[in-house]
Parts: structure tokens; C-alpha cells; sequence
């Protein structure tokens, strides 16, 4: 490490507006569906972009040579007289994985969490994420505690199945509607013609 610190120092900064899309996409190679199903289906360009927006000043990022080498993105959360520092996300290029990137970037995200009066902290993670679990009790943090996750598919759905039906009939009322010619009706003294209103055209249901 010592080497790697002295060819291409790791350095530590705020993220920028160019920094969104690289480390969104180093997120993505990171927290993926196989591994972490959890982080996979919350990760998404609007978590990198709110919390640029929000709260800048923990959203900082590791380059080494001019490249990312990881990014930490947290919040503050103050509950009554309580002000926590909570870390959401945090990954590492796989290239400069145990290099000490991530313990420089939690180091910074905590001093400033301090100066800005947190007196807790707290990070969560897939029970399964050892690395994380691992780094995270070295840097101190510890008092697990397991929480639940629980899912629905909701293509079972009864609301789900009404939906569907609905979309299925708008659907084919759309396909009689493109094949058939508007009807014309004649008058009943054969003057001008004039369109007869097809009813199911018309029909306003809704799928509630
Ligand atoms: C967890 C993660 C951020 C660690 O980053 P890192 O820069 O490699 O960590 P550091 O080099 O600063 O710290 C290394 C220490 O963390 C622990 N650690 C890191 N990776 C480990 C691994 N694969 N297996 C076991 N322990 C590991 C060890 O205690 C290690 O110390 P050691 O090298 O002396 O054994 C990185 O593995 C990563 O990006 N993982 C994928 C994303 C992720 O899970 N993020 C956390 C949840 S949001």
C-alpha cells in the first residue's frame, strides 16, 4: 500500500456534476442482482443525482491518476436532540478494492459529520456483503442488527389482473375501431351524410 500511495496518492474530493454518471455507472458494475438484490433494485442515477443536490458536502468521491477510484454518498438525519450521520452508499472500483480507498473516504465523510454535530453513525448492508461487513466493523462500527426485507409480486395482484383486462379491451376496441370504416348513415331524406357515434368509441369506463 505504501508503494501504491507514493506512485498515484489516492486523493479525496467533493463529487462534481461530472463525477453522476461515473460513479453511477461504478455503482451499477458494483451493487449487482446476483449479489446484492437489494442495493441492485435501489441504486439508480437518482440516488447519486438527490444526494448531490441535498446534501453535497458528504457526497465525495476517491481519484487516483485522474481516476475514480470509489465514491461515499451519505446524509445527515437529526432526530429530536439527536444528530446521526448516516452513510447510503459507498463503493469501491474493484481495481483499487483493498487499497484503503474506502477507509479514506469514510474517514472524511465522518470528520465533517462530526463538525456538523453527528454524534452517531449509521450504515446498513446486505447481511451476505462480508467485505462491507468486514470493512465497516474495522472502522469501529458494530451492534448488528438484522433487518427484514420482505417482497410482493405484484403481477398477482387483483388490481394487477383488472388492470390488465382493461389495457386487453381498450386494446381491441382500438383494433375494431382502426378496421372498420366510419359508418356513414343516410338521412332519412338521403341529404348529407353524417357520422354515427360508434358507443364503444366513446366509452369513457375506467379500469377501477
Ligand atoms: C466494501 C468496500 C467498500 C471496501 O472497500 P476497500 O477500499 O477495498 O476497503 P479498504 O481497503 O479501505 O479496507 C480494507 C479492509 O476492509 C475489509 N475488507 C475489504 N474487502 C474485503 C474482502 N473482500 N474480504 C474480507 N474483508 C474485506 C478488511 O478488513 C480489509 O482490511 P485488510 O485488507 O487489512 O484485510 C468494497 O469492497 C466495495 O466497494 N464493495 C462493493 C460495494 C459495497 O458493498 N459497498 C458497501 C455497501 S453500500
Amino acid at each position: 500500500m505504501t508503494d501504491f500511495d507514493e506512485i498515484n496518492p489516492i486523493y479525496v474530493r467533493e463529487l462534481r456534476i461530472d463525477d453522476i454518471a461515473p460513479v453511477y455507472h461504478l455503482g451499477e458494475e458494483l451493487f449487482t442482482s446476483d449479489l446484492y438484490p437489494y442495493l441492485y433494485r435501489t441504486w439508480d442515477e437518482w440516488e447519486v443525482i438527490g444526494l448531490y443536490n441535498t446534501d453535497p458536502e458528504y457526497c465525495l468521491v476517491a481519484e487516483t491518476d485522474g481516476e475514480l477510484a470509489g465514491f461515499i454518498l451519505g446524509t445527515i438525519i437529526t432526530k429530536a436532540s439527536w444528530t446521526y450521520g448516516y452513510i447510503l452508499w459507498l463503493g469501491v472500483n474493484p481495481k483499487f478494492q483493498r487499497q484503503g480507498v474506502a477507509d479514506k473516504l469514510v474517514d472524511k465523510v465522518v470528520a465533517r459529520m462530526i463538525e456538523d454535530g453527528a454524534r452517531f453513525m449509521l450504515v446498513d448492508t446486505d447481511p451476505t456483503n462480508i467485505p462491507a461487513v468486514k470493512f465497516f466493523n474495522r472502522k469501529g462500527f458494530g451492534n448488528i442488527r438484522q433487518h427484514i426485507f420482505l417482497s410482493m409480486n405484484l403481477s398477482k395482484h387483483p388490481y394487477y389482473g383488472r388492470l390488465i383486462d382493461y389495457e386487453h379491451q381498450k386494446a381491441e376496441r382500438a383494433g375494431y375501431k382502426r378496421s372498420r370504416p366510419a359508418i356513414r348513415a343516410r338521412k332519412a331524406d338521403g341529404g348529407a351524410n353524417e357520422i354515427v357515434i360508434n358507443p364503444l368509441i366513446n366509452d369513457e369506463s375506467s379500469p377501477i
